[in-house]
């Protein structure tokens, strides 16, 4: 990712709507959500790969590949601005991921965790073919009492 990139993720924070979608600290500045991109990208923690998803040449999003263990990753995705939500690239962007994932790192598991009242989480998870493993703790969802699902790929599957 570039820094070009900070500022269109620093965009997509301007909507509220997005923010409580995406959890993601509310009442921030532009510039503080520029900021904290603009470290994430030129210094990531050691334990963070997170790609930038590309859609007819304009960054759509992000997926992430997280976790210290040599083998294993919890992947997370995330698809900017809320316009474009809801057009199929929330699947394509974690399918890439999980290609990434396999082919590139040689990882041979990856599991996700999403809450079960975020629905789009949960279904581009089970459409991608993640078995799901049980629940895990309880959490809230744009203001509502939820909890996490979780699910995991293996290299195999
Ligand atoms: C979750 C997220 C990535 C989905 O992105 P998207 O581009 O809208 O996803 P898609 O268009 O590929 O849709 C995926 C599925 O969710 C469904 N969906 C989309 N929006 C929905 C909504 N508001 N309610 C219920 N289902 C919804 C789609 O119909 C599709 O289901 P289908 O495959 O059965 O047709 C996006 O909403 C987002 O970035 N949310 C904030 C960050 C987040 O929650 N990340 C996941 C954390 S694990």
């Amino acid at each position: 990712m570039t820094l070009e990139d900070a500022d269109i993720i620093a965009g997509w924070a301007a909507d509220e709507g997005f923010c409580r979608a995406a959890e993601w600290t509310l009442g921030l500045s532009r510039e503080e959500h520029q900021q904290f991109q603009v470290r994430l990208i030129c210094s990531p923690p050691s334990d963070l790969v997170r790609l930038g998803a590309v859609h007819d040449g304009h960054l759509v999003g992000y997926v992430v590949l997280q976790g210290d263990e040599p083998r294993r990753r919890e992947l997370g995705f995330l698809i900017g601005p809320r316009t474009v939500w809801a057009r199929g690239l929330g699947r394509a962007a974690a399918r890439a991921g999980l290609r990434h994932g396999f082919e590139e790192m040689h990882l041979d598991e990856i599991w996700a965790e999403a809450l079960d009242a975020n629905r789009a989480s949960i279904r581009v998870l089970q459409r991608l073919g993640l078995r799901e493993t049980g629940p895990g703790e309880a959490g809230n969802y744009l203001d509502q009492p939820t909890h996490y699902r979780q699910f995991v790929i293996t290299a195999e599957a």
